[in-house]
């Protein structure tokens, strides 16, 4: 499938699916604690998003069973809210939201640490993020897709982090997953030319120990094979002439 150029009027739908996602994940942010479950998390943040006239795009995607991923420590993402999974101290929690806007999907992920986190954790945190802010320098037009990748891994690998290589980013619009497949490690090749009006879902992966990841038996959630500690970091970007335009960070965090 060739990767979709989004008009004007589409841009400003999308723009507008992204800014309601930020909220969304503001308020998430806000709820997370040591004693709160997954599932509550999950109840939260599908209420914000139909609260704001959105639908979840998450729930039902391929039988995906709720409205946010939630994915504790060592689990990577697609984590499955439950009602007994309680969030501790000391945890590491990524949350990955997603809604749907007059048609037009929006995608981002934050992991926050419950409560104090060891210094290491909050490493791993710090630079999932920042590999992202890192990966989307090289994200304009006229430059190559996997220059974004490129970047991304040349910033990780400095901290010898595992990047995960079995799920990528993607393009999004009216799907939530379009094309382009977006790795975030290093390619040989240059991939695709950017262009203006182009909307990608950028979401480093990132284990503290090896790449290595497995499913869980419930087919959904990925894990770390070596168990070690996993980060995720995404936002939905527009393709400018100039600098990107983060769509999903609120314009005051850009
Ligand atoms: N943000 C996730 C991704 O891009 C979407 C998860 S789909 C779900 O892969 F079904 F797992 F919710
Ligand atoms: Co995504």
């Amino acid at each position: 499938m060739a990767v979709s150029i989004k008009s004007a009027r589409e841009i400003e739908l999308m723009r507008e699916s992204c800014r309601l996602l930020s909220i969304v994940h503001d308020e998430l942010g806000k709820a997370i604690r040591p004693g709160i479950s997954t599932y509550e998390i999950d109840a939260l943040g599908e209420k914000l998003i139909r609260d704001c006239g959105c639908i979840p795009n998450f729930l039902h995607y391929n039988g995906y069973p709720a409205s946010i991923c939630v994915s504790v420590n060592d689990e990577v993402v697609h984590g499955i809210p439950r009602k007994d999974r309680i969030l501790q101290e000391g945890d590491i929690v990524s949350l990955d939201a997603g809604l749907i806007y007059k048609g037009y999907h929006s995608d981002a992920a934050r992991t926050y640490g419950v409560g104090k986190i060891s210094a290491e954790a909050q490493q791993l945190i710090d630079v999932t993020k920042q590999s992202f802010f890192e990966g989307i320098k090289m994200a304009k037009a006229g430059n190559h897709l996997y220059d974004i990748s490129n970047a991304i891994d040349a910033y990780v690998s400095q901290f010898g982090y595992g990047i995960v290589r079995d799920l990528v980013g993607h393009g999004i619009g009216t799907s939530l997953h379009e094309d382009p497949q977006i790795p975030n490690f290093a390619q040989r090749r240059r991939g695709l030319k950017l262009q203006a009006g182009m909307t990608l879902a950028i979401e480093p992966m990132i284990n503290m120990g090896r790449c290595d990841v497995e499913w869980l038996e419930d087919d959904w959630t990925v894990v770390a094979e070596d168990g070690s500690l996993s980060a995720h970091y995404e936002n939905t970007v527009l393709i400018t002439e100039g600098e990107p335009e983060i769509l999903t960070l609120p314009i005051s965090e850009r």
